[in-house]
């Protein structure tokens, strides 16, 4: 099992590339099952989710290859297989992204069913009514989720994805997966906006797609008969950018990020400044350089895109830690995303939490710790804590941030982080 140490005290100073988006590349990567010919994809990070998810398309009978320029390029050579198997699903919640696609081109999908998650229940109910809509026959069997098209294919028809927590990304992206090749037309109502959901539309539109709205929360999808191979670079990760830009506020460094995309980040630029960073914001740079006077608390509620980022929560209650005055944390996607809160209190931190709401009462430093790394957020917030903190942290349970930072401790470490891998 390997831990990080970390060397606290450090101020992260410097220039780092943000890394492709992973929650784009997945949804993409599986959205090549829908194509005829090879699809290129840029900038897919090195990450153990994407390895997963690309095992997933080889077992789904895709030749896959990283190629020396990083690129990965994916053909579909089979289609006989739609079963996506426990083994690997199990391994990430995420995988049921292959099951809109599965829908869309093979009329048939067996895909095993996403078990429990530690932020939360993570239903699929969404996923389940949008493709249903469709007219896909929805069933479970043995803890897989079946779905087959009848003889005549989806039909097009209005489909509402609004849910108790605003709509579902996923959700979205599979029911736009499995549109695409409908009759007639379908309307996403209460559609997820992110970014991620963007670089999807706008690669199938790419492949061919009939798709308007894109962006907004009503997607309008006119089914076509084929779709074709592209070439297709993935987004900067907004999530990645925004911890480093944290990790600026909470070490009172002077971080630029580069190679990123700003106005995916406004929620974050927004809240930054709030809490007394100085920013400065380039067409794909964003700079946050400490003001060296205590940080300013705020009040912080996750909200779906543009709203303020689940993804983002962890990270800055880490900083608000070291504000001076009361942050309110609050969340609305995840109502239980607060793993790190029992770890950072480990570090001195102090920090009520009351149903989905924490309140953070700002000291002037965190202490070293071991602590236990327990989902992927919650690892970037303990580790960017461990880098501010007096004295020397050790964060077990590393595989989680591998999930989703590609090189983690080698891009802090070019910020000045003293962080070792040790197995
Ligand atoms: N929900 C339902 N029913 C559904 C689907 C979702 O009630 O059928 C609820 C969820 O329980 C949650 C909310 O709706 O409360 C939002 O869930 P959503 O479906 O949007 O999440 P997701 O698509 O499963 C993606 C990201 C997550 C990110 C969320 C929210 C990927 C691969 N994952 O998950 O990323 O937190 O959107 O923005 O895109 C992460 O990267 O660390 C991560 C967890």
């Amino acid at each position: 099992m390997e831990k990080l140490v970390i060397e606290g005290g450090k101020r992260l100073q410097g220039r780092v590339a943000a890394s492709g988006s992973k929650n784009a590349a997945l949804p993409i990567l599986a959205a090549c099952l829908l194509a005829e010919g090879t699809s290129v994809i840029r900038n897919v990070p090195r990450l153990s989710d994407v390895e997963i998810l690309l095992a997933i398309l080889r077992e789904l009978g895709c030749r896959v290859e990283r190629r020396a320029d990083g690129a990965v390029e994916i053909e579909v050579k089979d289609e006989s297989n739609s079963t996506a198997s426990y083994e690997l699903v199990t391994k990430m919640r995420a995988s049921v992204c292959v099951l809109g696609p599965l829908i869309g081109r093979r009329r048939t999908a067996r895909v095993s069913m996403p078990g429990g998650c530690v932020i939360g229940v993570r239903p699929i109910d969404l996923h389940e009514k949008g493709l249903s809509a469709l007219g896909a026959r929805m069933s479970l069997d043995h803890g897989y989720l079946v779905a087959e098209v009848p003889p005549g294919g989806l039909q097009g028809t209005d489909v509402f994805l609004g849910g108790a927590f605003g709509s579902s990304v996923t959700g979205t992206t599979n029911v736009l997966a499995a549109a695409v090749y409908a009759n007639g037309t379908t309307v996403i109502e209460s559609a997820a906006c992110e970014p991620e959901v963007v670089d999807l539309a706008d690669m199938l539109v790419r492949m061919g797609a009939k798709i308007e709205g894109i962006g907004s929360p009503r997607l309008t999808i006119e089914g076509v008969k084929t779709l074709k191979g592209v070439e297709h670079t993935i987004i900067p990760d907004r999530i990645e950018a925004g911890t480093f830009l944290a990790g600026a506020a909470i070490t009172r460094g002077d971080v630029t990020v580069t190679g990123c995309r700003p106005d995916h980040l406004r929620a974050a630029t927004h809240t930054l400044r709030e809490m007394g960073m100085h920013l400065e914001i380039g067409k794909d740079t964003i700079r946050a350089k400490h003001p060296e006077t205590p940080l300013k608390p705020v009040d912080l509620t996750t909200l779906v895109y543009p709203g303020f980022p689940t993804d983002l929560q962890a990270q800055f209650m880490a900083a608000l830690c070291v504000a001076d005055g009361i942050s309110v944390v609050t969340e609305k996607i995840y109502p239980d995303r607060f793993m790190h809160v029992p770890e950072l209190l480990r570090m001195g931190a102090e920090l009520r939490k009351t149903g989905s709401t924490v309140v953070v009462h700002g000291v002037p430093h965190l202490v070293g710790a071991p602590v236990r790394a327990s989902d992927l957020r919650a690892s970037a917030a303990l580790i960017l804590a461990g880098c501010a903190a007096w004295g020397d942290t050790e964060v077990h349970e590393i595989h989680h941030v591998d999930r989703g930072y590609e090189r983690i401790e080698e891009k802090l470490n070019g910020l000045g982080a003293g962080i070792q891998r040790v197995k």
